[in-house]
């Protein structure tokens, strides 16, 4: 049987639990759930990290005893992760008996192999970092992260031979590409390790520092924390000789942001050659959420708490966005803007909507029973069932390589192109003319498998919509016993199962005047209940998607289909024989090519840089005989005519809302 283990940091006691940690602890559950509905079997590792300086300081500033302190936040963390669907296997603490014999098993391994010698050390020391500093390392004298010079101190203390294991990790580097992923990290590691690796320090003297787990060889002496926490790894599945530890050691994948890249690219590789144990698999490495205000987390304060926002907007959503935002490996900013947009254009909009026309109209034309495929299907048809098995394919190959938003992307694009589906298909009209049930039956039947996809790979990023999407889908199945090659399989739904109407999956979020920092006042988070389905209210004469009222005024599901993009001008050139037409390349995170009839006013050299605004979901045109798939935005004024164009430069393909 295939397995699959996944760790996550174990989180310092010093601090509540924010939206970083909560990332990176959604990312493992969500990796850990794929390798489920792959079959696997599976184990997810996370804890809380609770010696050394920092802990004692928390305390005292806390006014208790480091354990109890510990054992306050540390709680905190364990009631966290069920409150975001998360399910850990297992909840590891560094003050566990069982890891503090660990520790001190593998301490002794090493210093009984001699890798371990007793020294003198003086250096700069930052006592938020709890580690000397070399001068190189420091900015303007300071210590990078606290920005606080570090203090001199010099110290009889245990040394780690790391430096010996320079050559040998670099080798391993070169010779496993996927052993730091992404590449650029690894990359990262790499350039540290051009500069000549010192030995590591791993104690700290009981006089400065009781708090950490005693050296077995010397009782004057306690252990230096990373060497203590890095070893939950091994600890927590029963290392040197478990059950656990024989089968998922060798499948370890470690998931961490890029603030601790340097413990665990060299100190825990070095480490566990050291013991003779062999290496962790791959070590998975993810950017920094950012606010406005900059750096989130540790020492700066400006943080982000997931509790407070998870009820606000609905846990999957939430965890939908942390997925859907951010590019593994790279930084992404948060903002309870943006959170919101993604609610209401993706989940609303696009995947509650799907479901609830499709829904409705089976609740309509079928008595809320699965229709058969009444007719052959049709190239329409196919050609949904197509982008559907593609997006089933790019969700089962890159999340194993941490694509996950490109995933999430693959399943929305079948989302829309559903939508689309019904509003070209207009099932309503088939409604009308009995010697159209059995395309009606198909259409609908179509629709209903594809909900149906989609509620399965869903399931890892949005596990309570997954389940309660199936079930109203007529499938009472628990996200664990879902299977993805069984569950996917086309035209799997049973004939005749009831499905439900019920409630819109995502009311839509009203977006005035909400604060994250005041999560008590909730109201104006209030849901708008009453969304309605894109399909209408009489089966005769139904709005395929928003209305104009008797005014001439458009709803904003209207104006919310006009996907509005910000594109680079990447090439231009005249068109042939026309005075007024260019052709335009436009960079809109994807290439367009658009046809704009703006030649008379701005010359291709001009356009060329320069960023437009375009309406991206257009239906594509001829023009001159070149296909056009966009209009670029511009105003008349007069003869002249002005493109719109952002206020200041933003990333191709910025949706404008
Ligand atoms: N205790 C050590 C880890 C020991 S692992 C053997 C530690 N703890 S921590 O509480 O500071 O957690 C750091 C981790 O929290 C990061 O690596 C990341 O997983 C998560 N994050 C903390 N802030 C974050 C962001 N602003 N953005 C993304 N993830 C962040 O270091």
């Amino acid at each position: 049987m295939n397995r699959f283990y996944i760790t996550t940091p174990i989180y310092y006691v010093n601090a509540e639990p924010h939206i970083g940690h909560a990332y990176t602890t959604i990312v493992a559950d969500v990796m850990n759930r794929f390798h489920e509905l792959l079959g696997f079997k599976t184990f997810f590792l996370t804890g809380t990290d609770e010696h050394g300086d920092k802990i004692v300081q928390a305390a005292q500033a806390a006014g208790v005893e480091p354990k109890a302190y510990a054992d306050k936040i540390s709680a905190l963390f364990r009631q966290t992760w069920p409150k975001l669907s998360i399910e850990n296997d297992k909840f590891i603490r560094t003050t566990d008996l069982e890891h503090v014999r660990v520790v001190q098993y593998v301490l002794q391994k090493v210093f009984d192999a001699g890798e371990i010698y007793f020294d003198t050390y003086k250096g700069l020391y930052c006592v938020g970092c709890e580690r000397f500093y070399t001068e190189r390392e420091l900015v303007d004298g300071k210590c990078p992260d606290h920005d606080k010079p570090p203090v001199e101190r010099a110290e009889a203390n245990y040394f780690f031979r790391m430096s010996k294991y320079q050559n040998w990790l670099i080798a391993h580097m070169e010779s496993n590409p996927e052993c730091i992923r992404p590449e650029r990290y690894r990359n990262e590691v790499l350039a540290f390790l051009r500069e000549p690796l010192e030995d590591l320090c791993i104690s700290r003297p009981v006089e400065r520092l009781n708090w950490g787990i005693p050296l077995p060889f010397d009782e004057n002496y306690v252990t230096y924390v990373w060497f203590d926490a890095l070893i939950n790894y091994i600890s927590a599945i029963g290392y040197p000789d478990g059950q656990l530890y024989k089968e998922f050691w060798p499948v370890a994948q470690h998931l961490i942001a890029k603030d601790i890249l340097k413990p665990h690219g060299i100190y825990w590789p070095t480490m566990l050659k050291a013991a003779g144990i062999p290496l962790f698999q791959h070590l998975n490495v993810h950017g920094y959420w950012k606010t406005d205000e900059g750096k989130m987390s540790k020492s700066h304060g400006a943080v982000v708490r997931p509790l407070d926002l998870a009820p606000v907007y609905g846990l999957d959503a939430f965890r939908y966005f942390l997925l859907r935002e951010m590019v593994f490996g790279l930084d992404a900013k948060f903002s309870e803007e943006a959170l919101v947009q993604r609610i209401n254009a993706d989940l609303a909009n696009d995947l509650g909507n799907l479901f609830s026309r499709t829904l409705a109209m089976t609740a309509r034309y079928f008595d809320e029973k699965v229709p058969p495929f009444g007719s052959q299907p049709d190239g329409m048809d196919r050609e949904l069932h197509d982008k559907v098995d593609d997006a089933v394919r790019q969700f089962r190959d890159e999340i194993p390589r941490l694509g996950f938003h490109k995933a999430l992307v693959a399943i929305w694009e079948c989302v829309g192109a559903a939508n689309k589906y019904i509003d070209y298909v207009a099932p309503w009209n088939l409604a009308k003319d009995a010697a159209l049930l059995p395309r009606l039956q198909t259409v609908m039947r179509t629709l209903l498998e594809v909900n149906k996809v989609v509620a399965v790979l869903i399931s890892p990023f949005m596990p309570s919509t997954s389940v309660k999407m199936l079930e109203r889908l007529g499938i009472a199945k628990k996200t664990s016993d879902l299977r993805l090659a069984e569950d996917t399989s086309w035209g799997a739904l049973q004939e005749g199962a009831k499905v439900l109407k019920g409630e819109s999956l995502f009311p839509r979020v009203e977006t005035a005047g909400k604060k994250l920092e005041k999560p008590g006042k909730q109201g104006a988070a209030k849901a708008d209940k009453g969304q309605k389905p894109r399909e209408g209210k009489k089966a005769e004469a139904p709005a395929p998607s928003g209305v104009t009222d008797s005014g001439g005024l458009i709803d904003i599901d209207l104006f919310r289909q006009v996907d509005l993009r910000v594109g680079l001008i990447r090439q231009a050139e005249k068109v042939p024989h026309s005075d007024k037409l260019v052709k335009l390349m436009v960079d809109i995170g994807e290439e367009r090519q658009i046809v704009a009839g703006i030649a008379k006013t701005h010359s291709p050299a001009d356009l060329v840089g320069k960023q437009v605004v375009l309406v991206a979901n257009l239906k594509p045109a001829k023009l001159m005989g070149i296909e056009s798939h966009g209009m670029i935005l511009a105003v008349r004024d007069g003869l002249d005519l002005k493109l719109v164009v952002p206020e200041a430069n933003v990333s191709p393909g910025g949706k404008i809302s």
